[in-house]
């Protein structure tokens, strides 16, 4: 593939960007670090007063296709909370809409897809995604770049099993009843489904790296809800066909779900170079699960934002202790999820300047 000779020809310095020795990407490596890199889910997004502001009548999904507001969108956070890592704005449903699926993301919902898929016959529109699709979205990540200089900007897109939910169900879902009810009953039709979402997802990462991420995360926001060896039958040769697809870039690859407790033996199977991990599972008993040779990502709870100071730091504390206490394994801070809108900023702010503070070697 033309894309990957570059990264696997003895060309590194093509990639050696101006942010390859920064502390979050220095963690992703298993490398030492200054000090502990920090950056947060979801942090841009409606938590910030100036995101509301340059939000206001653009509805979600147009925004992610107007280069100029991306990148101000994506830069907002870094600027107010000074965190080590950006988070391209864009949203797991975009490379759908890119290939002509009717999706829509409503305001306090989430994605909602007119037509869902439910059959072989509904699977024609699902077709491979090319960079043609999203000019927007290199045009977007290339005047980021540009500006982030030394801070890297991490891409990302939804792993199969969470955008087939989606897909299937119509909607987001709590119990992901038709989801699993095709999973379960017609593996055929599944098994097609999830390895198109897995080619369109590799595309998408793809055109982010080439335009410039120097990382990727793979969002396996529901994959929870799966049992270990359903997910090991039937999903994870989805996520592994993402994480190979983009293995030649060299660019560390993340891994996150909620609720993945009983399956972090698996995601750590799965292909990424980092795991991300809820806030459930201490780090250093999630470094036994994911096993050797995986930096971590996570993990205190977001609900904890909304204690005093004093709290938020006592338990930032507990998070950098139990990595620390698995010393070979990078650690990257973040949240176990996402920011959540009602979150104050200032608190998140606070944060990020702790854990930097803290963790200073
Ligand atoms: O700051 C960042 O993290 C980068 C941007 C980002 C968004 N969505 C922007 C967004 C990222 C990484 C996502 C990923 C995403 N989108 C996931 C996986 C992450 C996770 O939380 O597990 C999922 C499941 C989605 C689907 C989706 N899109 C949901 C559930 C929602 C929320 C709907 C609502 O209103 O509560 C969205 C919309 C969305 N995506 C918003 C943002 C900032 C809010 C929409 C708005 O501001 O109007």
């Amino acid at each position: 593939m033309s894309e990957t000779t570059a990264a696997q020809s003895g060309q590194p310095a093509a990639r050696r960007g101006a942010a390859y020795d920064s502390a979050f990407l220095r963690a992703a490596r298993r490398e030492p670090v200054p000090h502990t890199p920090v950056w947060f889910m979801r942090q841009a997004g409606r938590s910030l007063p100036e995101y509301l502001k340059v939000r206001e009548g653009i509805p979600m999904l147009d925004s992610c296709m107007r280069p100029e507001l991306v990148k101000e969108i994506t830069l907002q956070p870094v600027r107010r909370h000074k965190v080590d890592a950006a988070i391209f704005f864009s949203d797991i449903v975009v490379p759908l809409k890119a290939v002509g699926i009717d999706v829509d993301i409503k305001p306090g919902v989430g994605p909602v897809i007119a037509d869902p898929i439910r059959s072989f016959a509904d699977l024609e529109r699902l077709r491979p995604l090319e960079p043609a699709d999203m000019p927007y979205i290199t045009e977007a990540v290339g005047l980021l770049v540009d500006e982030l200089g030394s801070t890297p900007l991490i891409g990302f897109a939804g792993a199969p099993f969470t955008l087939a939910s989606y897909l299937v169900e119509g909607g987001p879902s709590k119990s992901h009843e038709k989801t699993k009810a095709m999973m379960y009953g017609a593996p055929e039709l599944w098994a097609a489904l999830v390895d198109r979402l897995a080619d369109i997802t590799s595309m998408f990462l793809k055109i982010q790296i080439e335009a410039g991420a120097s990382a990727v995360q793979l969002f396996d926001s529901w994959v929870g809800a799966l049992a270990p060896e359903d997910y090991r039958r039937s999903v994870m040769p989805a996520s592994t066909k993402v994480f190979d697809a983009v293995a030649g870039y060299g660019v560390p690859r993340i891994h996150f779900g909620v609720g993945t407790g009983e399956l972090l033996g698996l995601l750590g199977q799965a292909g990424a170079d980092v795991v991300g991990v809820d806030w459930r599972v201490p780090l250093d008993v999630a470094a036994e699960r994911v096993g050797p040779g995986k930096a971590l990502q996570g993990n205190l709870d977001p609900a904890v934002l909304f204690a005093p100071t004093s709290v938020v730091e006592a338990k930032a504390r507990e998070v950098l202790d139990a990595a620390a206490a698995v010393s070979d394994t990078g650690h990257i801070f973040n949240l176990g999820h996402g920011v959540m809108p009602s979150m104050d900023p200032d608190a998140l702010s606070r944060l990020v300047a702790f854990v930097q503070e803290t963790s200073a070697r």
